[in-house]
């Protein structure tokens, strides 16, 4: 057997109604710190002052001013606030972009240097604060991966950047933060979730631990997507939700993921396709691509998800979830395939993939989805 190794945030809380426990968890932390938000709907929702109630004895600053698409600039920016102030921990609250400029908030802080040029640089010294991710979605699994997805200026394409230090000090995954998710978002970011899940279990760095956890989160997400889908209240649907979402990240942040997070990166940064609608309908098409070489492992995927046959049943979910069915509804031209194509092969998720793809085989890919 192959050594196993895993790197996981020291700490991950799972369940629902955990954030009581937030300040027991944070004993020994500084007693100053910045909250990283995307802003209006933690606010309106209520989240946001229930974690500054929770955390009533530490002294927080709230930084509101990430937007969907975070950017490098974003990040600076957040970092210089965040120093200025003299944070000594991050907490990232919200979907998957408060997360990554939290978490490039945290692991950079002490650096002078620009977000881009550690980007561009890869090495850089450690002088971070500690990290702390609370989502209100159920999909991106970034409370729990250690590298950051933000739209470089320079690069003009979604970039990523990594350090073994902005892994979270606290995880911590509460299914009460999900239930005023509208259900379009439950469906894109619970997509996205299922794509983890499923691109980490047949990935090629995947291994036993990695797939068993996999395939536990691929059976809480088929049990719980439609469900949140069809009613937010459902609060057992919620957990599911959570669970699914979270061991999903713990399984692909060991092993990559694969074609469908390979090209919805560059789709999402062309058209503007959210990351978790790109991969909803990449995914079906990924396993048409790919079932000619892991056949055996969609068998078990689609046991775990209760379908007969994984594409035909994953498919026939797109066409009742609340988001765009092809690549056209979802804002896609034609036009753009060489740029498409350069940014699909830098990605290190296309290495991770079972099949072996070139070019030719991910633009037939990119038309199975267009829907024309
Ligand atoms: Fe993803």
């Amino acid at each position: 057997m192959n050594t196993i190794a895993l790197t996981w945030p020291k700490r991950v809380l799972i369940g629902e109604g955990v954030l009581k426990q937030l300040a027991e968890e944070m004993k020994g932390f500084s007693k100053k710190g910045m909250i990283i938000t995307g802003g209006d709907s933690v606010k309106r929702s209520g989240t946001l002052n229930r974690v500054l109630e929770e955390l009533s004895e530490f002294d927080c600053m709230v930084y509101d001013q990430v937007s969907r698409e975070p950017t490098t600039k974003m990040a600076d920016a957040a970092r210089k606030a965040a120093r200025e102030f003299g944070a000594g921990f991050v907490i990232g609250l919200g979907g998957g972009s408060a997360m990554d400029v939290a978490k490039t908030t945290a692991g950079l802080y002490g650096l002078d240097a620009s977000t881009q040029v550690c980007m561009d640089q890869k090495t850089f010294e450690k002088k971070n604060i500690p990290f702390i991710g609370i989502p209100t979605t159920a999909g991106t699994g970034s409370e729990i991966t250690l590298n950051a997805v933000l739209y470089s200026e320079t690069t003009m394409n979604k970039q990523s950047i990594a350090a073994g230090w902005f892994q979270a000090e606290i995880a911590l995954v509460d299914s009460e933060l999900t239930i005023s998710m509208p259900a379009a978002l439950t469906a894109a970011t619970g997509m996205d979730a299922l794509t983890h899940a499923i691109e980490s279990y047949t990935s090629m760095a995947s291994n036993e631990v990695t797939r068993a956890i996999a395939l536990e989160a691929i059976e809480a997400i088929g049990a719980g997507l439609i469900p949140a889908c069809e009613d937010g209240d459902n609060r057992q649907a919620r957990l599911l939700m959570a669970k699914g979402s979270a061991l999903a990240a713990l399984a692909f942040s060991q092993t990559g993921v694969g074609i469908a997070h390979a090209i919805s990166h560059p789709l999402g940064a062309e058209f503007h396709i959210s990351h978790g609608v790109a991969n909803a309908i990449l995914l079906p098409e990924a396993i048409r691509f790919n079932r000619v070489v892991c056949e055996e492992d969609y068998v078990k995927i689609a046991g775990a998800l209760g379908m007969e046959d994984a594409e035909v049943g994953i498919r026939a979910w797109l066409k009742i979830l609340p988001i765009p069915k092809t690549l056209k509804e979802a804002g896609y031209e034609r036009g753009k395939e060489a740029s498409i194509l350069e940014k699909t092969f830098l990605s290190r998720s296309l290495k991770k993939n079972p099949r072996e793809a070139s070019r030719e085989d991910v633009l037939t890919l990119i038309e199975w989805c267009e829907g024309r």
